[in-house]
């Protein structure tokens, strides 16, 4: 099965990539990012259109990326609410829009969102608004997904491997270890289910 991944190179794309490359189906696992062989950047999506001719027919793709800016909601301007979204939301929907015609018959797309949609943090309303609306396309579109093409997203709380990093903005959260995470890519990938957000760890 080849499966491109975007943002394979971090915290949860290595142990996705991982996770995949270590099944008995021996997946063949393409790296993308913007700083990957195969160059992409979310936000621009002349970058997606481009990485699509450049890897030809896949069984699989994966985003295990976008950022989105914390911040109270009076620190924003209009611009910045757009940019926002521009990202993790608008960059997977892209992901999924231009590359459907890229996936072989019963294909499979995996989105990341995340605990936020619906456990939010100070500071988190546009991340709360990017994840929720991650899942929320994810169960409409697989009604529109034709060709036995799925999708599903996972939505994880705080990895192990990171929480010094989140402890603040993240108070008293559960972690899971990012190999957790992972499995739910590869039910993603492997399993038959469609229009399913995967909870990790809450
Ligand atoms: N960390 C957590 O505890 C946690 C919990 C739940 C959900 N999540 C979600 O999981 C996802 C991955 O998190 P992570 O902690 O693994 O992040 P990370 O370690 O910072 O890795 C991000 C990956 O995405 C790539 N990337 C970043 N911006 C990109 C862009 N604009 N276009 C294409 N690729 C890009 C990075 O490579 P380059 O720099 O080369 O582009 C890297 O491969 C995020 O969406 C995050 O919200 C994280």
């Amino acid at each position: 099965v080849r499966i491109l991944i975007v943002g394979a190179t971090g915290t949860l794309g290595r142990a996705v990539t991982r996770a995949l490359i270590g099944r008995p189906a021996q997946h063949d696992v393409l790296a993308a990012s913007r700083d990957s062989a195969l160059t992409v950047d979310l936000g621009s999506p002349d970058t997606i259109a481009t990485l699509y001719e450049q890897v030809g027919q896949l069984d699989a793709v994966i985003c295990c990326a976008g950022a989105v800016p914390l911040g109270g909601l009076a620190s924003f301007d209009r611009t910045d609410l757009q940019a926002a979204v521009a990202e993790k939301l608008l960059g997977q929907l892209e992901l999924v829009r231009a590359g459907a015609p890229h996936l072989r018959d019963g294909g499979s797309f995996t989105l990341v969102s995340g605990i936020t949609a619906y456990d939010p943090i100070r500071g988190g309303a546009l991340l709360s608004t990017v994840n929720a609306g991650i899942d929320g396309f994810v169960r409409g579109a697989a009604l529109d997904l034709d060709r036995g093409i799925r999708i599903n997203s996972v939505s994880a709380t705080v990895f192990a491997e990171v929480v010094d990093d989140y402890t603040e903005q993240f108070p008293g959260y559960p972690t899971v270890p990012v190999a957790a995470v992972a499995a739910a890519f590869v039910k993603s990938v492997e399993g038959g289910q469609t229009g399913q957000t995967y909870t990790v760890g809450y």
